[in-house]
């Protein structure tokens, strides 16, 4: 089977290396030529555990191309993912289908032979129809087929998500269409991979209340994480305690400073755009896209209230920069609100991130004379009034204690991912802040 995949990004790039790896010919296609050539020497542009080894299999392997010319890379290709980019639109938060129609533009100029074209990235509800529409406009003759197959894929597991995934989501609007993709996603049948065929608009409706649901998870138990601080309560234990549950499940309770990522803060939004426009609100999904961006900013005062007041100015550690552990990306990441109202309340920082350093450094320009970037944690920590815990790396979990008292000016932790044990780290000599757990 061959197929073509257009864009190289997260989705695009994990989902074509994984198809390959099945024993699928897969070409992946991207405008963007440093890129390409960087791929077909096996170069990789994000940091996902796994997919620069992977890629450079499949490339050896014969089963893996890259190209810039779309036209080539359809020459028999049964199915053609749609992998681009679907931003935030600027202003009003829908998301910002401009790279979806473009590739769905070029394809019908260029396909020859019947392909199902399938809408991998997050699209809004009403895409495929759309994109079956531009495509029938452009080339009335060409037999084709739209489909939907939504990714479920988090950044940093991406790999094990794609071949071990709890679901494979298909909207079809034919058996042929889904024929092909049913033969595409065979090997996991080994797996007994449930697999869902539905119409494209409910697979479309999956993704965003998937994320959504997710999103509303974290911003939960966020709340009620600042309740038990105020009750005498512990976060931990109620996680569990709910968690236990199966109609609750565990995951996606751990509280923290607030989700970030390149999908929940943009697929909440759009979804509840796309209530609105259908006048269905999705009042609950509005709230916790409130929630979540108050809880970043309440978290700055947070640490702020944790320093000692005096008039001199407070050099700050920051152990993490990246939205999540095991990832390169900024996006959304609470840092993002967290350093620079830091340093506007005249706070000197010290930052370290194992993967994220060259991210970050991006984002905060502006900022830079008051940053000091770090080769590593106790180097962060050096002369520091507080140290503050923003992204659960697991080589953050087991600092040396007696080392950071030494190096720091005062003894004070602000974990803001819960990942030490408050006795344990008072024990040792620390005045110790961390979420939901008063001790
Ligand atoms: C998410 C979805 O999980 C994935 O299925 C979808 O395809 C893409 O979006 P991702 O954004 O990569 O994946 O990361 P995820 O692990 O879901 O974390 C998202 C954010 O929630 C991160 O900022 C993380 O720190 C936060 N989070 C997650 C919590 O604060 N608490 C939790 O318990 C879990």
């Amino acid at each position: 089977m061959k197929i073509t995949v257009v864009g190289t990004g997260y989705v695009g790039l994990v989902s074509g290396t994984c198809f390959a790896e099945f024993g699928v010919n897969v070409v992946c296609v991207d405008k963007d030529r440093e890129k390409i050539k960087k791929l077909k020497k096996g170069i990789i542009p994000i940091f996902e555990p796994g997919l620069e080894e992977l890629v450079k299999k499949n490339i050896k392997e014969k089963r893996l191309f890259f190209q810039t010319n779309l036209s080539e890379s359809l020459n028999g290709s049964e199915a053609v993912f749609i992998a681009v980019g679907t931003p935030s639109r600027r202003g009003d938060g829908h998301a910002d289908l401009s790279y979806v129609y473009a590739a769905a533009k070029e394809i019908a100029k260029n396909l020859k032979n019947y392909a199902v074209i399938v809408n991998k990235s997050t699209v809004p509800i009403g895409t495929g129809k759309e994109v079956h529409k531009i495509i029938e406009e452009i080339n009335p003759q060409l037999e084709f087929d739209v489909a939907s197959n939504p990714e479920f894929l988090r950044e940093g597991s991406a790999i094990n998500d794609f071949m071990r995934p709890d679901r494979v989501v298909i909207g079809s609007e034919n058996q042929r269409a889904q024929n092909i993709l049913k033969e595409l996603y065979r090997p996991l049948y080994l797996l007994e991979t449930p697999i869902l065929f539905t119409k494209r608009e409910t697979a479309e409706l999956i993704k965003y209340a998937a994320n959504s649901f997710l999103a509303t998870k974290i911003a939960f138990i966020n709340e009620i994480s600042d309740l038990c601080e105020k009750v005498g309560a512990n976060v931990s234990d109620v996680s569990i305690g709910i968690g236990l549950d199966g109609r609750i499940g565990k995951k996606f309770l751990h509280p923290g400073p607030g989700y970030g990522g390149s999908c929940f803060p943009k697929d909440t939004l759009a979804l509840v755009k796309t209530a609105q426009d259908y006048k269905s609100p999705l009042k609950l999904i509005e709230q916790v896209v409130d929630s979540n961006k108050k809880r970043k900013r309440s978290m700055y005062r947070r640490i702020l209230k944790a320093i000692p007041k005096d008039n001199s100015n407070k050099i700050i550690s920051i152990l993490g920069l990246t939205f999540k552990p095991n990832t390169d990306d900024m996006r959304d990441s609470p840092s993002l609100d967290i350093i620079p109202s830091l340093v506007k309340s005249n706070c000197k920082l010290r930052v370290f991130d194992p993967e994220g350093m060259l991210e970050a450094k991006k984002n905060f320009l502006k900022y830079d004379s008051k940053i000091t970037w770090c080769k590593n944690a106790y180097e962060a920590s050096e002369n520091s009034d507080a140290l503050v815990i923003l992204t659960e790396w697991n080589q953050f979990r087991a600092l040396d204690l007696n080392k950071l008292k030494k190096l720091m000016k005062r003894q004070i932790i602000i974990d803001l991912r819960n990942i030490y044990n408050p006795r344990e780290i008072k024990e040792n000599g620390f005045e110790y802040h961390s979420i939901g757990r008063s001790i």
